[in-house]
């Protein structure tokens, strides 16, 4: 690898010659070991290629690796407070369901099964919470975001814990191992998967995941599969997208999910946050049921409503954490990673931030209530959508957040669908923490944080999503 300032990169020693070869059985590592996904041109079901990672670990600084870690639990928390906050809920999404036909009917379901009463009252929350570095020298970290629902990854982060450890012990370095923190973030999971299907109390019943028509990262999902199989070979999942559920889905007679004539403990959704899963009113009735029914829902839709980007930006507002949380040492903790964010209302506020977007928008990120990547405005574009949207009611829909700018990296980028380039390049990472909690209103049982991901691309790129494009799974390096 070509020298540049350490701290910008693992420094370890391949020599040129050898590097093309090396990468060669990196791939060959990560293919076998499931670091893999579904190719999508051209797509076949019995053909995996590997996934964007990293050859080397990435660094990252352990003190605000730690924070993340740490503060995870108490943002768990708050979550499930937030999504059992019906009044909360209600005024914060209000002027967005308004414009965005979307969130609409998430709230639409919402409310519908808050009125009827929710017969199931436990939620399962398989989370993760995004972070960036940033600040000039001192960096620290901002939160980007926090999934509740599909939270992805926590399969293959591991792998690539596993493999950055195997990199550094092949290449001679098993004494910088301990940089490497341990990551349990799958094994989290199914026991979150396997608690909600115990708590549910009925042997017979199957865990239920709901899936796209075409699935390409497979391989992070099936592993979650094999995972509760493993903990407890009697549990049967069953794989179904909204589409399948439609003929093949009803309520039993005390609302019990019935997909084949079988009981559903669990749903989990690895689909359903986005509006193409949902092409007719159909899906829509499905989503319905499913909240109404009996199963264990991951995410319930108050779960999935207190994910929106919109309820991020408001409890970003001054006291709005302190509603929830009680002890404002872990108020503080928690207000301490979020940035700058704006609601873009039709009042003076809303017309403020978007005038200073205007002013100067590479400052900012202009986000609609949309998940899964690729929806967001970045650079010239804040300032092109918000002068098309100004005065109009659309802007509601969305949010003005600060830029967070996290430090350029060094590191070798390992794609299957182009020629390596085996120079380290400029990259950009980005930090995830996962959290499971288990818990009906007034009972949380169990609350953790459970291993992390990187994920990894060029400093050039606005958005580091993996499956829909420039991200690459990656694994911290922690320096003191
Ligand atoms: N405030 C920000 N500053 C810099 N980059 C951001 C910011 N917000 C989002 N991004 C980039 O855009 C990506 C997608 O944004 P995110 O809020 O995570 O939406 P999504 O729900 O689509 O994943 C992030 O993973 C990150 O790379
Ligand atoms: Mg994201």
């Amino acid at each position: 690898m070509k020298k540049a300032k350490t701290e910008l990169y693992v420094e370890v020693n391949v020599p040129e010659k050898e590097l093309k070869s090396f990468i060669q059985k990196a791939k060959d590592w990560a293919l076998i070991n499931g670091i893999s996904m579904r190719s999508k041109d051209p797509y076949s079901p019995n053909t995996l290629k590997i996934a964007p990672f990293l050859l080397l670990p990435s660094t990252f600084p352990k003190k605000e690796f730690v924070k993340a870690t740490e503060v995870q639990i108490t943002l768990n928390e708050l979550m499930h407070k937030v999504a059992h906050d019906h009044q909360f809920l209600t005024e914060v999404l209000k002027s967005t369901i308004e414009v965005d036909g979307f969130t609409e009917k998430l709230f639409r379901i919402y409310e519908a099964v808050y009125a009827e009463g929710f017969n199931q009252k436990i939620s399962l929350g398989l989370f993760r919470s995004d972070y960036m570095l940033h600040g000039d020298d001192d960096h620290k970290i901002l939160q980007v975001e926090f999934n509740t629902i599909a939270s992805s990854f926590a399969a293959l982060a591991c792998k690539i814990t596993e493999f950055h450890k195997y990199v550094l012990k092949d290449l001679g370095y098993s004494d910088k191992l301990k940089n490497i923190p341990e990551n349990n973030a799958m094994s989290g999971f199914c026991r979150g998967l396997v608690c909600a299907w115990t708590l549910y109390g009925n042997d017979e019943a199957k865990m239920l995941f709901v899936v796209e028509g075409i699935t390409y990262n497979i391989c992070d999902q099936r592993f979650l599969e094999f995972g509760v199989q493993k903990l407890n070979p009697s549990i049967k999942i069953i794989r179904r997208s909204l589409g399948e559920l439609v003929t093949q889905a009803k309520l039993g007679p005390n609302n019990e999910l019935i997909v084949d004539d079988s009981i559903m403990s669990v749903v989990y959704f690895r689909s359903g946050y986005e509006v193409e899963a949902y092409p007719t009113e159909k899906e829509w009735a499905v989503r319905l049921m499913v909240e109404r029914s009996l199963a264990i829902k991951c995410p319930s839709i108050h779960y999935h409503l207190a994910g929106a980007k919109k309820v991020q930006q408001a409890l970003a507002l001054p006291g709005v954490v302190d509603r929830f949380l009680k002890d404002p040492n872990l108020v503080s903790k928690v207000t301490d990673v979020f940035t700058g964010l704006y609601g873009l209302d039709l009042d003076e506020k809303g017309d403020k931030a978007v005038a200073m977007a205007i002013e100067t928008p590479r400052k900012f990120v202009l986000k609609p209530q949309r998940e899964g990547g690729g929806n967001n405005f970045y650079d010239d574009d804040v300032r092109i959508q918000l002068e098309k949207m100004k005065d109009s009611k659309e802007r509601t829909g969305w949010i003005l957040m600060d830029r967070i700018c996290p430090p350029p990296l060094k590191n070798i980028l390992i794609r299957a669908d182009s020629e390596e380039c085996v120079e380290a390049q400029d990259v950009i990472t980005e930090l995830g923490i996962y959290g499971v909690i288990v818990g009906s209103e007034n009972e949380i049982k169990v609350n953790e944080q459970v291993g992390h991901l990187l994920r990894t691309k060029l400093s050039s790129s606005n958005e580091g999503g993996i499956v829909s494009g420039a991200g690459h799974i990656d694994s911290p390096y922690l320096l003191v």
